[in-house]
């Protein structure tokens, strides 16, 4: 993926073909599709839970670190019982990003800056 060289996995970037956070990224969709799946929707849409793809998703998280989207799960979700391991958060963040960024996400593109 030569577009992912110039751009820090560090930062949160969504788009098809942008880098995902160097993580366990079938680990986190299998959490997702256990636990977070029962409010944010399989394919991340949003339920009783708000989107976790999608155009208003990307612009409030785009250019921001990894991990304050991995603390954030960390600390808040599943909002029911929180307390996933900070492995488990990271995991779940890249498969967040990754599902974003895979080729023809239909709710993939670009969110700006
Ligand atoms: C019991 C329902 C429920 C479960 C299960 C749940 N969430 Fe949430 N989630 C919510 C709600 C409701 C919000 C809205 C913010 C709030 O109320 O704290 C939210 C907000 C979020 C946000 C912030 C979204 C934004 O727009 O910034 C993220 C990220 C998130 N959840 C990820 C996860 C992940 C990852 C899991 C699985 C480990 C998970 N959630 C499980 C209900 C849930």
């Amino acid at each position: 993926m030569p577009a992912a060289v110039a751009q820090s996995p560090d930062t949160l970037s969504f788009g098809a073909g942008r880098p995902v956070p160097p993580c366990d990224v079938e680990m986190g969709q299998a959490m997702f599709d256990a636990v977070c799946w029962a409010c944010h929707s399989a394919d991340l849409r949003g339920g009783k839970g708000p989107p976790l793809t999608g155009p208003a998703f990307y612009k409030t998280w785009q250019g921001r670190r990894v991990e304050a989207l991995s603390d954030l799960i960390r600390n808040t979700m599943p909002k029911d019982n929180p307390g996933l391991s900070e492995r488990a958060a990271r995991d779940v963040t890249a498969y967040i990003v990754a599902h974003a960024n895979k080729p023809g996400n239909p709710a993939g593109g670009q969110a700006g800056k």
